[in-house]
């Protein structure tokens, strides 16, 4: 039997570079090998506040965009997650079976709520629905950025704990994270993550931002005064990010792009990277807007949801039957 990979991202904003080179593309290189679940996890979405509208056309892009960058739905289940209420049940389950201090441990839990006057209690609630994403499809591997290893460390705990208490048969989850692209960081300050969320557009470069939009954004990203194009995650972090994005980009490795522009100054080098991210971006694009334009979307999703809805009703009750939800 193959092993099972599930992976998800939120529609709180059009995907990033770093969410393609962090995850997305991750998600592609396994569907040949593994039987691949990706969700669109709207319910995530929802704990911080969501404009109803907004909401749901995000949910349809995002979709379309996982099928644009190449995730195959002859190969992928692809589905939203609110159609499939096995997650929301599976989930109160995880809640009662965790603790307090663990999430009030979580650092993004820590970030958000920071960031906010009123935190929502799904906020802190968040991960045990990560959890219950993870355990439903009895997933070997999770391809995540970096930003997401505490919430494995978080699930791998509670399988554990979970199938000592009940003698239950969880499956143990492993994240796979990018050596080179775990952490792509913002393009304005090389010591922030890059995220879809930031208020400052010249952080992020969008999946979807137009290839003028690209070359701008790459040629006024923060580098140093020195001028030598090398990897020094530590003293030259703005030039260590570009060299990153660049590798992955271009499929060449950070020493060869090291040596090919040995030579040049930072002007030149940020040309040839925003050729290289056009160059993949362009035809995403392309399919994306014939996708949100089609039918054929709906049918994916349609399609997804059942098959997700199959097998994840068999693990909740595989779950509730451990912990004697039966009669
Ligand atoms: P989200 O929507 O914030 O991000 C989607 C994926 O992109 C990765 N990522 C990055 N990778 C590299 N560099 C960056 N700057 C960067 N920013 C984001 C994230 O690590 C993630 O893999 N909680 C998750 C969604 C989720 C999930 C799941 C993931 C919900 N349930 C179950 C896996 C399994 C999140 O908020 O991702």
């Amino acid at each position: 039997m193959k092993k099972k990979v599930f992976s998800g991202a939120q529609p709180s904003g059009m995907l990033t570079i770093g969410n393609y080179i962090g995850a997305i593309k991750n998600f592609v290189a396994l569907q040949d090998e593994y039987d691949a679940t990706y969700c669109i996890v709207n319910q995530h979405a929802i704990t911080v506040p969501q404009d109803p509208e907004e909401l749901k056309m995000r949910t349809r892009g995002l979709a379309a965009l996982y099928v644009a960058c190449g995730v195959d739905p002859n190969k992928s289940t692809i589905f939203v997650q609110s159609e499939v209420p096995a997650h929301a049940q599976a989930a109160w389950i995880v809640q009662c079976n965790t603790y307090i201090g663990e999430l009030e441990r979580m650092t993004q839990y820590k970030d958000k709520s920071a960031k906010q006057d009123a935190v929502s209690a799904g906020l802190l609630t968040y991960p045990p629905l990560m959890v219950a994403d993870i355990i439903l499809y009895d997933a070997d591997l999770v391809p995540v950025g970096e930003d997401q290893k505490q919430h494995l460390e978080l699930t791998r705990d509670f399988v554990q704990r979970f199938n000592n208490r009940y003698h239950a048969d969880l499956v143990m989850p492993e994240p796979l994270i990018p050596k080179a692209g775990g952490r792509i960081m913002s393009l304005q300050d090389p010591t922030k993550k890059m995220s879809k969320s930031d208020t400052n557009q010249k952080g992020f470069i969008s999946m979807l931002d137009e290839p003028k939009q690209i070359r701008k954004k790459i040629k006024s990203a923060k580098t140093d005064s020195s001028g030598v194009i090398e990897f020094d995650q530590e003293n030259k972090p703005g030039i260590s990010n570009l060299l990153t994005i660049f590798a992955n980009f271009s499929g060449k490795s950070i020493p060869q792009l090291e040596e090919e522009f040995a030579d040049s100054g930072y002007g030149d080098f940020k040309e040839r990277l925003a050729d290289a991210v056009i160059a993949v971006l362009e035809p995403i694009q392309e399919r994306y807007y014939k996708l949100m334009a089609s039918e054929e979307l709906d049918y994916i999703l349609d399609q997804g949801a059942k098959r997700a809805n199959d097998y994840a009703n068999g693990t909740l009750k595989r779950m509730e039957n451990a912990i004697g939800l039966n009669r």
